[in-house]
C-alpha cells in the first residue's frame, strides 16, 4: 500500500476540515480514555455524510488500509485504537451529529452516529421522551459507539441493553455499501434481521452511520435512596423483596462496596450521607404514578425491620439525588486517581453474585497478596466491575486469567458491557468454546473477508 497516496486521495475527497495528518491534531486518537493503549493513526478522516463515510471505506479498501472507526472513546477497552503501525486510518463520525427525527406518536429518535448521546437524551426529553440508556460517559459518548459497542449502564435492569432500544440502523459495509435500513417498527420479521450483526461487534463487521432508538415515555415521579446492606447476599434478598414491592419501578440497583465509597470519599471529596458500611446500594425507582414514594418508603421499610438494610436515605430533591448518583458516578474516576487497576467487567446470574464475590476475593488475596478488590456494579442485571489495585509489577494477565476462571466457574461472562476491544481478544479466545470463536470467524470473514475493519479488535488477527 502506499500511504503518501491514500492520503492524498482522501484528502481529495473530503473538505479542508475532513482530514487531519498533523501528529498533534491527531494526538486525542491516538489513545484510549485510559491511556492504556495507544497507537499511531496514518491519518484521522472525518466525513460529513454517509456518502462521503462510503467514500473513504472504498478508498481504503482499494489501498488495502484498515479503518479504524472512532465515537466518544469513552469504551474501556481500546477498541476504538489504532495499532502502532502508522497504517490504519482512524474514522470519525464526530462530524455527522443531526438529531433528523423525533416521533412522538412511535416514541423514536432517528440520529447520525457522531450525536453525543446526552444531547440525544435533551433532545427526547423536550418532547417528553426517554432515551434511557444511561452511562458515567454520556456527555461524551457518541449514538455509533454506543450501538457499536452495545453500551450497558445503569439503566438496564429497566429498559435493557442498547440492543434492546435499537430498531433501524444504517451502515457502510466493509466494500463501501450503504445499506438503509432505517425502519421504526417494533414488528419486523421479514428475514434476517441483520441489524444485530452491527451491534455489539465494535466496527469489525461494518460501520454504524444511523440509528433509530426506541424512546420511553418518560416517567414523572423518581425516587432515589442509599442503602446500608452489610452482606452482598442481604443485597439480593432487597432486590428480590424490591421487585416483589415496587417491580415495574425499579430503574437501578446499583451495587458499591465500603471500600469504593472510601475511594470516592478521598479523591473526589464526596461524603456519605450516612455511616460506613461494607456494602452499599443506590436504588432508583420512576414512574409516572404517582405514590411512588410512598410505596418505597414502605418496602424500605420492611427490609429495616428484617435487617437487610441497616440503614437508609431517601433523596428529598433533585440536588440531593444528584449527590447520591454522584457517589456512583464518581468510583472510576476517584480508582483511577488511586493508582493503576486492573478492570474486569463481568456479569454472573444474580443469584450468584454473592459466591462470585466470595470465590475472587480468596483467590486474588491468595495468588497476588497485597491486591485491593473495587467492587461495584450493576447487581440488578449481574454486572460487576471487579477492579483490582494492584502492587507494581503485578503480572495483569496472571490477574485476568484467575479472575475470569472464577467467572466462567459461576456461569458468568468476561465483559458485561464495555465490550472487548483489544483488551480482552486474549482472555475471549481463552474463555469461550472453539465451537463459538469459530462461528463469530466464519460471519467475519463473510462480512470483511480482507479483515480491513478494526482488525485485532474482538477476534484475533487472521
Ligand atoms: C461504571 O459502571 O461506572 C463503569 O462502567 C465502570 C468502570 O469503570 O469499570
Ligand atoms: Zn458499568
Amino acid at each position: 500500500m502506499n500511504t503518501a497516496t491514500l492520503v492524498a486521495e482522501l484528502r481529495a475527497l473530503l473538505d479542508e476540515r475532513g482530514l487531519l495528518t498533523e501528529v498533534a491534531d491527531m494526538a486525542p486518537y491516538a489513545h484510549d480514555w485510559r491511556g492504556l493503549f495507544s497507537g499511531t493513526p496514518l491519518c484521522v478522516a472525518l466525513p460529513r455524510s454517509t456518502e462521503e463515510v462510503s467514500a473513504v471505506v472504498r478508498a481504503c479498501a482499494a489501498a488495502g488500509c484498515a479503518l479504524v472507526p472512532y465515537g466518544g472513546n469513552t469504551g474501556l477497552s481500546g477498541g476504538a485504537t489504532p495499532d502502532g503501525s502508522g497504517r490504519q486510518v482512524v474514522l470519525s463520525l464526530s462530524r455527522m451529529a443531526a438529531i433528523r427525527k423525533i416521533d412522538v406518536f412511535g416514541e423514536t429518535i432517528e440520529l447520525e452516529a457522531g450525536c453525543v448521546l446526552q444531547t440525544a437524551q435533551e433532545a427526547a426529553a423536550e418532547h417528553g421522551l426517554l432515551l434511557p440508556v444511561t452511562l458515567a460517559a454520556e456527555g461524551s459518548a457518541r449514538i455509533g459507539g454506543v450501538v457499536s459497542t452495545n453500551a450497558g449502564g445503569t439503566n438496564v435492569l429497566r429498559y435493557g441493553m442498547t440492543r434492546s432500544r435499537v430498531l433501524g440502523l444504517e451502515v457502510v459495509t466493509a466494500d463501501g455499501q450503504i445499506v438503509d435500513g432505517m425502519r421504526q417498527l417494533r414488528k419486523d420479521n421479514a428475514g434476517y434481521d441483520w441489524k444485530q450483526w452491527f451491534i455489539g461487534t465494535e466496527g469489525t463487521l461494518g460501520i454504524v452511520t444511523r440509528a433509530v432508538l426506541q424512546l420511553a415515555p418518560m416517567p414523572r415521579y423518581r425516587v432515589t435512596a442509599l442503602l446500608a446492606v452489610p452482606a452482598t447476599a442481604a443485597a439480593l434478598n432487597v432486590l428480590r423483596a424490591a421487585r416483589q414491592a415496587i417491580g415495574d419501578t425499579l430503574t437501578a440497583f446499583e451495587l458499591m462496596s465500603g471500600a469504593a465509597l472510601e475511594l470516592v470519599a478521598r479523591h473526589q471529596q464526596l461524603r456519605l450521607p450516612m455511616g460506613d458500611s461494607s456494602w452499599f446500594v443506590l436504588l432508583e425507582a420512576s414512574s409516572s404514578l404517582a405514590g411512588l414514594r410512598d410505596a418505597v418508603e414502605a418496602f424500605l421499610g420492611e427490609v429495616l425491620e428484617r435487617g437487610e438494610v441497616s440503614d437508609a436515605v431517601v433523596a428529598e430533591s433533585e440536588r440531593q439525588e444528584a449527590e447520591l448518583w454522584a457517589l456512583r458516578e464518581s468510583i472510576t474516576e476517584a480508582e483511577s486517581k488511586e493508582g493503576p487497576s486492573i478492570k474486569h467487567d463481568v456479569s454472573v446470574p444474580i443469584s450468584q453474585i454473592p459466591a462470585f464475590l466470595m470465590a475472587a476475593d480468596s483467590a486474588v488475596v491468595r495468588e497476588f497478596p497485597g491486591t485491593r478488590v473495587n467492587a461495584f456494579g450493576h447487581a440488578g442485571d449481574g454486572n460487576i466491575h471487579y477492579n483490582l489495585l494492584v502492587p507494581p509489577g503485578t503480572d495483569s494477565s496472571a490477574v485476568n486469567a484467575l479472575v475470569h476462571d472464577v467467572v466462567v466457574a459461576h456461569g458468568g461472562s468476561i465483559s458485561a458491557e464495555h465490550g472487548v476491544g483489544q483488551y480482552r481478544v486474549g482472555e475471549l479466545l481463552r474463555c469461550k468454546s472453539p465451537a463459538e470463536i469459530a462461528l463469530a470467524q466464519r460471519i467475519k470473514k463473510a462480512l470483511d473477508p480482507r479483515n480491513l475493519l478494526n482488525p485485532g479488535k474482538v477476534l484475533p488477527i487472521q
